[in-house]
């Protein structure tokens, strides 16, 4: 028995529709979520895919039902038949888009008034870009360091000032990126959700080290959080080695520098244990506070931010300065 061709037609569509759906939302394309407005993103998102892949199955099932149904059979080099369109057909293709494309700009319009919609005394971290590196200061706190800590279930607020170029702040599980730009003052409003630690990572091409601009972002919880503000102060509050060693660790550091006493390994700059010992105190100062006054063999200038001077107080470079010659005396 012969199918009519409009249930070929939609029988094809199902089948396309199917598929279709199982390639787009049965893979997780996309991170973990760890972030109320990440939910509100991906559930934008899923809407957004949803429209798509309806309207996709109806054209490729069309598409394909035509190139079956009308193809020409072999020895036919006849015209095809003049055809010169159908108003209510087009006009019907043309209302349907149009108020798709409506519902997902209103739901879109939601979805930002949701997520930048601040509550009142919510905490506020200003974030600094340099090439190439991110610092975080708790201006409550006087804390500052190189990854950046939230507590979880809680909306913070990042101010955020580039001091050269343009950079761009994103957590991927976070869902929303926010350009850090030279003269003006950014804001990311951010409602963390999923304890953890996610990469922070610069989304616009800055320079030579553009690939290396990365951090992490620490969610904690409430308990966690005040713990380590705690030892933050404790440390700071010692002085000496022991809050050297803390710098060293919250500017991240190790990332770019091998040493052995940290258990650091990082491969952009050169490695501590190497270069360190025989040097003195003033010329690790320098190094650190104005890093392309002299370049090791083998490296280039302009990788290492040139701001650390500035950022960390005369008092924590001291502590940095004399930990970095404990760990390297051998
Ligand atoms: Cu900063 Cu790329």
């Amino acid at each position: 028995m012969r199918k009519s061709p409009i249930i070929q037609l939609v029988l094809l569509g199902v089948v396309i529709g199917a598929a279709a759906m199982v390639a787009a939302l049965a893979i997780p394309w996309l991170p973990d979520v760890g972030s109320k407005e990440a939910r509100r993103v991906d559930d934008l998102y899923l809407l957004t895919s949803v429209i798509c892949l309806v309207i996709f199955a109806i054209v490729a099932a069309a598409s394909l039902y035509a190139v079956i149904k009308f193809r020409a059979r072999p020895g036919d080099d006849e015209d095809g038949k003049p055809i010169h369109g159908h108003t209510g057909l087009e006009a019907l293709w043309t209302a349907i888009p149009a108020a798709l494309v409506t519902v997902i700009a209103i739901y879109s319009g939601i979805v930002l008034v949701k997520n930048e919609d601040a509550v009142p005394n919510h905490r506020v971290i200003e974030v600094k870009a340099v090439q190439f590196a991110w610092s975080f200061t708790y201006p409550d706190l006087g804390v500052t360091t190189g990854v950046l800590r939230v507590p979880v279930g809680e909306q913070v607020e990042l101010q955020m000032e580039s001091e050269d170029v343009i950079h761009s702040f994103w957590v991927p599980e976070w869902r929303l990126k926010q350009d850090v730009v030279p003269g003006i003052t950014t804001r990311y409003l951010i409602t963390p959700d999923k304890p953890g630690a996610f990469p922070v990572i610069c989304t616009e091409l800055c320079g030579l080290g553009h690939a290396t601009m990365r951090t992490s972002a620490v969610v904690l919880s409430s308990a966690a959080f005040d713990a380590w503000i705690e030892e933050e102060r404790q440390a700071a509050s010692a002085g000496g080695t022991a809050q050297g060693e803390r710098v060293f660790a919250d500017q991240g550091c190790g990332s770019c520098h091998v040493l052995a006493a940290a258990g650091a390994t990082g491969q952009v700059g050169p490695s501590l244990d190497e270069t360190l010992p025989g040097l003195s105190a003033d010329a690790i100062r320098q190094s650190i506070a104005d890093p392309n006054a002299q370049i090791a063999p083998g490296f280039q200038p302009g990788v290492m931010p040139p701001d650390y001077g500035e950022k960390l107080s005369d008092e924590q470079l001291d502590a940095l300065v004399q930990y970095l010659m404990d760990a390297t005396k051998g």
